[in-house]
């Protein structure tokens, strides 16, 4: 039988015990991510999760809008209110990409890779990406929302731009994909890995992570708010920075910023 995308749906289809647990369902909204942060603030508990059919203020890194058309893609944020600190905060994105990859492999044999620190690509091309903030006081967070926006089904005519850049599973797998089976196992296998996590941290997770990095050895153009600058993109460190030997041999490790593929 074919499943719903609907919240009552998603709940029936759902394999977890806590993530997803409360599901807040809109047809259309401005973002997922706005909601979740009103939503923390008044108290939601942890695992949490929201989900549009559509958005019309979608949120990409950097300020970027995603597009977030009816029906063409899963768009949601988790709330977490995490017990680890800041210091193991940051890899939670690289975390939820190896979630994001292991459950398109699960569900449809794709082999993904991921282009640091968090966007998951097929054939060059990328069909999800994650979105995290955090909110807490300066040592103790109150809680994280992971935004996660996945292209589902083929869009026709989009511009040339995004053609070039963004692809669909439905592109992928050559048939319509099924958005509630993909949700509730992204929600699986984030609940299942996330135990890890907190036992053992992002240093459990990495090698798995560089097995599926995109342009090791290669020449790349790093960008960050202040500057840009190139070198050969090395591979992830435990904590989930990333080494990029520097023309001079000197090597960088990149907490945050942004990798373009040169040559
Ligand atoms: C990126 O690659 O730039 C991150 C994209 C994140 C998009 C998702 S869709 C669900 C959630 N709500 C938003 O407004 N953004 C994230």
């Amino acid at each position: 039988m074919e499943l719903e995308y609907t919240s009552t749906s998603i709940e029936e289809n759902r394999k977890t015990d806590w993530l997803g647990r409360n599901i807040v369902f809109f047809d259309e909204t401005t973002s997922t991510q706005t909601i979740a942060h009103e939503l923390a603030t008044k108290g939601a508990v942890n695992g949490t999760i929201i989900i549009a059919d559509s958005q019309t203020n979608g949120k990409g890194r950097f300020g970027r809008s995603w597009v977030s058309e009816k029906g063409k893609g899963i768009w949601f944020s988790i709330i977490l209110r995490p017990s680890f600190n800041y210091d193991q905060a940051s890899a939670i994105t690289l975390f939820t990409s190896l979630v994001l990859v292991e459950s398109l492999k699960q569900l449809y044999g794709i082999s993904a890779k991921i282009k640091w620190p968090n966007d998951i690509y097929v054939n060059d091309k990328k069909c999800a990406g994650i979105l995290t903030d955090v909110r807490g006081t300066h040592d103790k967070i109150d809680y994280m929302v992971i935004g996660i926006g996945m292209n589902t089904d083929y869009i026709p005519n989009k511009d040339q731009q995004l053609m070039d850049k963004a692809i669909a599973l439905e592109e992928i797998i050559g048939a319509k994909p099924n958005r509630n089976q993909i949700l509730t196992k992204i929600l699986e296998l984030f609940e299942q890995k996330y135990q890890e996590y907190n036992e053992k941290g992002f240093e459990y997770f990495y090698c798995d992570y560089n097995a599926l990095l995109m342009w090791k050895g290669r020449r790349v153009l790093i960008k960050n708010l202040s500057t840009s600058y190139e070198g050969f993109l090395h591979e992830i460190n435990a904590n989930g920075h990333l080494l990029i030997k520097k023309t001079n041999g000197q090597i960088d490790a990149l907490l945050s910023g942004e990798v373009e593929f040169l040559d």
